[in-house]
């Protein structure tokens, strides 16, 4: 039964704590208690089962979303002030394993050199020195980043950045057949037997670490929280004005986009239960999926840029009236044992808080590299950089991106820049398919829709300073 499943695990968890010899035995115990809560959420929640009650769900009432362009009409005059109360926190627990890296993505260079890290700490100089104001900049991260960035933050010591760092917790991943941990001590168990939890675990963390304590005797009021791989998510001014200035007090604000057919599965918000909340596409049920996946009935997603109260946070973490939905990650690790991990967004905890509200801001506020299709739009000349900041080129025509798939050949870092002398001028690019063993030269310009396919046994190689306009090259044709 349900309750026999939770005594094993406590059991086992407990000895798993009893094995800790570091000095930490104390942090162990409460972080543990954090996945045995998880857990038993879990078992009763029956969380396979989308819970969700699709008649249910409202769209946003009135007001709940607002569009970005009303809060332009502010003044502000007091950015010093208002920069004060705010703290950076970017989302640093990812490995850059899905581009091929080891290590944290965030030390993967972007452009010109320079990394995720170093464009964050170089936007924030940037808004310190303007302003003379002291924002921080928060780095959450996990027990796969934690060492590697600590040792990439010594080089910033001289930064008028301040920067701090705290770590989410690190819980055991279960085996899929028995429920209980694989791993059997906390020190002996390989890194594979644990995971860092979602992002919905900075709330707890956070509070844990005593950071969100210091920054409240310190004054600040609201968090600015993004991923660390969103290039787009920087620090706006109306945003943070709306949020202090308002007369109705938004504890948490959620940056929403208009939905493209690129994005039909990020999360969307809904109305549901009197509460608005983030509907997220594993909650949905089967038959409701193409619904979900619609850009005419679910217009807008989730851009993750999300900005919280401090005080907030610790009313819900305190009072234990923070929730956020289960997410059930299955995997399967190296020696073939298949194993779930239970996960949090953090989005998700919007439904928590009072005055909840999305500003539905414009897309160059969601510019996430999640694979080098997305590193090759950021590196071309579609954008500049200006001090940490991309800007979209005024040359382009239009201001959206280009559709960029890149075949297998490019998937890691190392083969995409072998594979280009340098990067194709995109200004005039819609969109770009590229397959099999392809190669760019030096000074390729690429127009309008552009699809190469090497096949098998094939390779092409554009030469260099070729044009590319409106064009299939396949196998056998020659350009
Ligand atoms: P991901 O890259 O894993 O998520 O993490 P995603 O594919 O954008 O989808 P969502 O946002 O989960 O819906 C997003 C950010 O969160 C951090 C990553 O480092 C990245 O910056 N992250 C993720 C953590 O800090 N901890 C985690 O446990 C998971």
């Amino acid at each position: 039964t349900k309750r026999d499943a939770l005594t094993r695990l406590q059991k086992s968890v407990n000895k798993l704590v009893l094995t800790d010899k570091s000095q930490t035995q104390k942090n162990t115990r409460a972080e543990l208690d954090g996945f045995e809560q998880l857990f038993s959420r879990y078992l009763l929640d029956n969380v396979d089962q989308p819970s969700i009650d699709w008649q249910e769900i409202q769209p946003p009432p009135e007001g709940t979303v607002i569009a970005y362009k009303k809060l332009l009409e502010a003044n502000i005059d007091d950015a010093k002030d208002l920069l004060n109360k705010l703290i950076v926190v970017k989302l640093n627990g990812g490995l850059g394993t899905t581009m091929g890296c080891q290590g944290p993505k965030s030390v993967i260079s972007v452009r010109s050199g320079l990394t995720f890290l170093d464009l964050n700490i170089q936007q924030l100089e940037q808004l310190n020195r303007t302003y003379g104001c002291d924002v921080p900049l928060v780095l959450m991260n996990s027990f796969n980043t934690h060492d590697e960035t600590e040792k990439v933050l010594q080089k910033y010591s001289h930064v008028s950045v301040k920067i701090y760092n705290f770590n989410q917790s690190k819980y055991p991943r279960l085996d899929r057949e028995t429920l209980l941990p694989v791993a059997t001590s906390i020190e002996g168990s390989e890194n594979e037997c644990w995971y860092p939890p979602g992002h919905g675990d900075i709330y707890q963390a956070f509070y844990q670490s005593g950071l969100l304590d210091q920054f409240i005797e310190q004054g600040k009021e609201y968090m600015f929280l993004s991923n660390i791989d969103n290039l787009g998510a920087t620090v706006d001014l109306y945003i943070l004005k709306h949020l202090l200035t308002d007369q109705t007090k938004h504890e948490f604000v959620m940056e929403v986009t208009d939905k493209t057919r690129a994005d039909v599965k990020g999360g969307t918000l809904i109305e549901y239960q009197n509460k608005l909340r983030l509907l997220e596409i594993a909650q949905v049920p089967k038959e409701n999926v193409d619904e979900f996946k619609s850009v005419s009935k679910f217009r807008i997603f989730n851009t993750n840029n999300l900005w919280i109260n401090l005080q907030a946070i610790k009313r819900v973490v305190e009072d234990k009236t923070l929730h956020m939905e289960i997410i059930v990650n299955n995997k399967t690790m190296e020696k073939g044992v298949n194993v779930i991990q239970l996960e949090t967004a953090s989005g998700a905890a919007i439904q928590s808080f009072e005055g909840a509200q999305g500003i539905n801001v414009p897309r160059r506020r969601f510019l996430p590299v999640k694979t080098t299709s997305d590193l090759l739009l950021v590196m071309s000349n579609l954008f500049t950089l200006n001090r940490g900041n991309l800007v979209m080129n005024s040359q382009r025509s239009f201001p959206s991106v280009p559709l960029v798939k890149l075949g297998t050949s490019f998937i890691k870092v190392k083969d995409f820049l072998s594979r280009f002398q340098s990067i194709p001028d995109c200004l005039e690019l819609d969109s770009l398919t590229v397959s099999g063993d392809v190669t760019f030269g030096k000074g390729v310009s690429l127009r309008g829709t552009v699809i190469i396919i090497a096949n098998h046994g094939d390779r092409i190689d554009v030469p260099p300073g070729a044009i590319l306009e409106n064009k299939i090259v396949s196998g056998n044709l020659r350009i």
